[in-house]
């Protein structure tokens, strides 16, 4: 069992969990993951690593089904089942130059690892990030302190800039010399942000985020199309190149299991207690 260390409600339905994990937290890079399972019956979700502190690792989620809900239901002093990782191929961290690193929504808690390992290898960072309004914004001092700078972007314009972290990117890649890219979010948000980089030929990853279950290359669920090849995202990612990724296919397979996702929360619902005492 692994206990939560600290946890914590950082914005609206988005959580902020230390976990203890002594053989996670020594190993983890930047990009990569983590598998939990609550308890011994639970479903198997990968999150990404954001943080790591000597033996604890955090993880950033955004309650949106049954098993982010039950987390966001545990608190500080709680355990889960299990903890498996460091997963995934660690991101491409040298000395590139001169770095974007990009989050939306609860993608932003994937960045502070990602920017500092960056700024120790010698870039220089510029941090974006964008919500779709300021109560969703996320980790915002943590990055300006790891970035060089830091854009703050919402859609309705509640803070920052008013517009979507694209409309930055255009405007950096058209101004300066941008050496890599990372982009981190929802899919149609990789997408379309991985366009402003693309005629520029400017090396830009993304983390993808199909439906995983064994995490270890066995089960093919996590399956994309990656520049015509097959891959499995568990392990030949979850970071690929931006502009090889066939961003329809990846959003079709997110979406297999509605009717099934929606019943799995209903049923929570109703055999847990407003207080989260489950019935
Ligand atoms: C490598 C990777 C890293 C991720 N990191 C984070 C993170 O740091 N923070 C965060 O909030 N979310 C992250 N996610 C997404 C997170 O795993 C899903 O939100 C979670 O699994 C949803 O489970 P649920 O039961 O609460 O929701 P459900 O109602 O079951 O599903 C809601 C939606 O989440 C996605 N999803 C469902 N099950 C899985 C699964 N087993 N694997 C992947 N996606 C699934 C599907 O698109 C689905 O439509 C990551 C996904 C991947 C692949
Ligand atoms: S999650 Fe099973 S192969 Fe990747």
């Amino acid at each position: 069992m692994y206990k939560i260390q600290h946890a914590d409600k950082i914005a609206e339905n988005i959580y902020e969990f230390w976990i203890n994990a002594p053989h996670v937290a020594p190993n983890a890079q930047a990009g990569q993951f983590v598998v939990i399972r609550i308890d011994g019956k639970g479903e198997r979700i990968p999150l990404t690593i954001s943080a790591v502190d000597g033996e604890n690792v955090r993880i950033v989620f955004m309650a949106v089904g049954k098993t982010t809900t039950q987390l966001a239901d545990l608190g500080t002093g709680d355990q889960i089942q299990d903890i498996a990782g460091p997963l995934g191929v660690p991101s491409e961290v040298k000395d590139w130059g001169r770095c974007a690193v990009i989050g939306g929504g609860v993608g932003i808690a994937c960045l502070p690892i990602l920017a500092r390992a960056l700024k120790d290898a010698g870039n220089t960072v510029t941090g974006i990030i964008g919500a779709r309004n300021e109560s969703l914004l996320i980790l915002e001092d943590e990055l300006r302190d790891a970035c060089d700078e830091l854009v703050v972007c919402t859609d309705d314009g509640s803070t920052g800039f008013h517009g979507f972290p694209a409309d930055i990117l255009k405007k950096l890649v058209a101004e300066e010399v941008v050496d890599a890219v990372w982009i981190i979010g929802p899919a149609i948000m990789m997408k379309i942000t991985s366009m402003a980089t693309r005629e520029a030929g400017i090396p830009t990853f993304v983390s993808l985020n199909p439906i995983m279950v064994d995490g270890t290359g066995m089960c093919g669920s996590c399956r994309v199309t990656v520049g015509g090849e097959t891959r499995f995202a568990c392990v030949d990612g979850p970071e690929f190149d931006a502009h090889l990724v066939d961003w329809d296919e990846l959003m079709t397979r997110q979406r297999i299991y509605p009717e099934q996702e929606k019943k799995s929360l209903e049923r929570y619902h109703e055999h847990t207690c407003r207080c989260g005492e489950r019935k």
